[in-house]
């Protein structure tokens, strides 16, 4: 185990999105003083000579690579260009300057949806490019392999010390809400949470409700990601999750119970299902010996009250709208 000091200039790419700013709020609260926090509006990482410069003018000894262009089936099925070009540049840029003005570790977030559509479940790192992948999300998972595969290249040549992490679904405080972008577990709470206020007593679902998904609270996520910056250095990416999944009709019908119990819930089996099934098998996390804490009904609450308190927030959070 590697215990930097609390004073390491220390980079957290995306530190405005959901996943960044939990991970901001961990170091923080483990007294890490020297943050490194460039917005969009001063450094767009698709811009390699920016990037460069500003690695060379602030150095960063450590950096958490969790920038990107993000969003749910809808903003994937609408904008794969964006979600392959920035994704890919996003990548590329962060790590080859990390290269370049050498920082001492650096994790790269990848996502679950690198793994191909009929992945043996519940899915093993070694997955990973042994079939064809979901065509819902191809054009964002082609750029997420192509960042576990920088990440494993400028290691072997390099012997740069870039790890790859790959979680499941995640959602906590500071998730997007944005109906047209938002991922499944923001999007119901929204739903749930407008009917209510609306008195309509249904709430219509995307897709039949049968496929499967596994969920982490984004303040385990990023529990995980300082023990992985401390705890892992291997060239193979690493499953990040619970190891637990359920239907997205059970996943309603527990967001229901939380935001508007007199729901009736609806299934619109014309919308996509996406991939059927998608469970990490995270054997290798827990033999390190990390293990989530949040149960997801516990997660869910934490989530809606920060919803129900920062809606003024949550409601313009349509992020990733960059123009190219
Ligand atoms: N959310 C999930 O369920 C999930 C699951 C698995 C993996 N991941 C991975 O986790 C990472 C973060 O996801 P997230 O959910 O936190 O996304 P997010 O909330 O949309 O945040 C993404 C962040 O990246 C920044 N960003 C985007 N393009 C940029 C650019 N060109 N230059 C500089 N900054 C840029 C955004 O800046 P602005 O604030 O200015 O827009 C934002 O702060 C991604 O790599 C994603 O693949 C997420």
């Amino acid at each position: 185990m590697i215990d930097y000091p609390r004073d390491a200039p220390t980079y957290v790419a995306g530190h405005a999105g959901l996943v960044g700013s939990a991970i901001v709020r961990r170091l923080e609260a483990e007294g890490f003083s020297n943050l490194l926090l460039p917005g969009f509006e001063q450094l767009d990482l698709r811009d390699q000579t920016a990037v460069n410069d500003w690695f060379r003018a602030h150095r960063p000894r450590l950096v958490f690579l969790v920038a990107g262009t993000v969003g749910g089936i809808w903003a994937n099925a609408t904008r794969p260009a964006e979600f392959i070009y920035d994704n890919l540049m996003i990548h590329a840029t962060v790590v080859h300057a990390a290269h370049l003005y050498p920082v001492e570790k650096l994790l790269y977030l990848g996502s679950s949806c690198v793994y191909p559509r009929e992945c043996p479940q519940p899915i093993k790192e070694g997955c990973l490019l042994t079939g064809p992948l979901e065509p819902t999300n191809e054009a964002y998972a082609i750029a997420k392999i192509a960042g576990i595969k920088l990440c494993q290249a400028y290691r072997r040549q390099y012997g740069c010390k870039f790890i790859s992490a790959m979680p499941t679904n995640l959602y906590g405080p500071g998730d997007n809400f944005d109906l047209e972008s938002s991922h499944v577990v923001p999007a119901l709470i929204r739903k749930f949470h407008d009917a209510r206020t609306a008195g309509r007593s249904e709430v219509v679902i995307w897709g039949t409700g049968r496929a499967r998904r596994e969920f982490l609270h984004v303040d385990d996520l990023a529990d995980a990601c300082l023990f992985l910056m401390r705890h892992y250095d291997e060239e193979l990416h690493i499953n990040l999750g619970t190891g637990e999944d359920l239907t997205i009709h059970e996943l309603a019908s527990l967001i229901r119970s939380v935001v508007y119990p007199g729901a009736e819930l609806v299934f619109d089996a014309s919308r996509p299902d996406g991939t059927p099934r998608k469970q990490l098998d995270v054997t290798r996390l827990h033999a390190l010996g990390w293990r989530h804490h949040y149960s997801l009904r516990a997660g869910i609450e934490d989530c809606y009250r920060w919803f129900a308190t920062h809606q003024d927030i949550a409601r313009r959070l349509g992020r990733n709208a960059h123009a190219t």
